[in-house]
């Protein structure tokens, strides 16, 4: 397992949000964690990526405890986090936003990403190379935010309700994209509300409500469970 969370219980000053979460990813998995609005789904990744450290629990990467570490320190082990608020450097190029990303994790084996891999991956930044941050379009910026992270070249890469207000058109090219990574091997965790766009990308899913695990099984195995849909998901 690349990613191993145990038990966590994860806490905003005095208010429990997380309880007893549990989940794990394995190398070249795309698993997504499944919530209403007000789940948990931010809390768990901010819990994962050390920028709210759960109380409580156990969160192994690479088979190392990191719960308690900070971000930098989980960045620098290899765990990329794209947040739900896509904050790039509006007075910045594309190019620029990319390439001030770059950064090789300890103990990285592949090939590192490169600007010119990112716009393959991403072809509508291509044509927007010397354009400024601030001047892109809503999915445009997600995919800038989401190949900045690529720059970081991370083998765990977290995605925060990636396609959440995003164009439809753009939808479809984001779910195209993860799934062109996952053929590279690529390792995804990501959130998302829609079960829909779920079944098109992950292979396993949890279900998170109430800050608690409700479901976890194989996507197929979820999308045939319409008692689950209907009790935590938008369907
Ligand atoms: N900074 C915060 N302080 C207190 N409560 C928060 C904070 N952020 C989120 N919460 C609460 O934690 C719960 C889970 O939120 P969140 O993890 O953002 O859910 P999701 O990402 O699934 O929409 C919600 O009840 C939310 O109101
Ligand atoms: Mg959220």
């Amino acid at each position: 397992m690349i990613l191993e969370v145990q038990e966590i219980n994860t806490f905003y000053g005095t208010s429990h949000i997380l309880f007893d979460v549990s989940l794990s990813v394995d190398g070249g998995e795309i698993v997504c964690l499944l919530g209403r609005n007000g789940a948990g789904k931010t809390t768990t990744m901010r819990s994962i990526m050390g920028l709210t450290s759960p109380q409580s629990g156990s969160v192994q990467f690479h088979g190392e405890e990191i719960r308690g570490r900070p971000p930098y320190y989980i960045a620098q082990k290899g765990m990329g986090y794209v947040p739900d608020n896509r904050l790039i450097f509006p007075d910045l190029t594309v190019r620029e936003n990319l390439e001030l990303a770059y950064k090789v994790p300890e103990n990285f084996d592949g090939e590192p990403w490169t600007v010119n891999r990112i716009y393959d991956l991403f072809p509508l930044l291509k044509g927007l190379d010397k354009n400024l941050g601030g001047y892109l379009s809503g999915g445009e910026q997600q995919m800038l935010t989401v190949g900045r992270t690529l720059m970081g070249n991370p083998d765990l890469l977290l995605l925060d309700e990636p396609v959440e207000g995003v164009a439809p058109l753009v939808v479809k090219d984001l779910r195209e994209q993860i799934l062109k990574l996952k053929e590279m091997g690529q390792t995804i965790l990501f959130s998302e509300q829609n079960v829909r766009f779920a079944t098109m990308t992950a292979e396993r899913a949890y279900v998170i409500d109430k800050g608690k695990i409700r479901y976890q099984g194989s996507i197929e195995e979820l999308s045939a469970n319409e008692e689950i849909k209907k009790e935590y998901l938008m369907i």
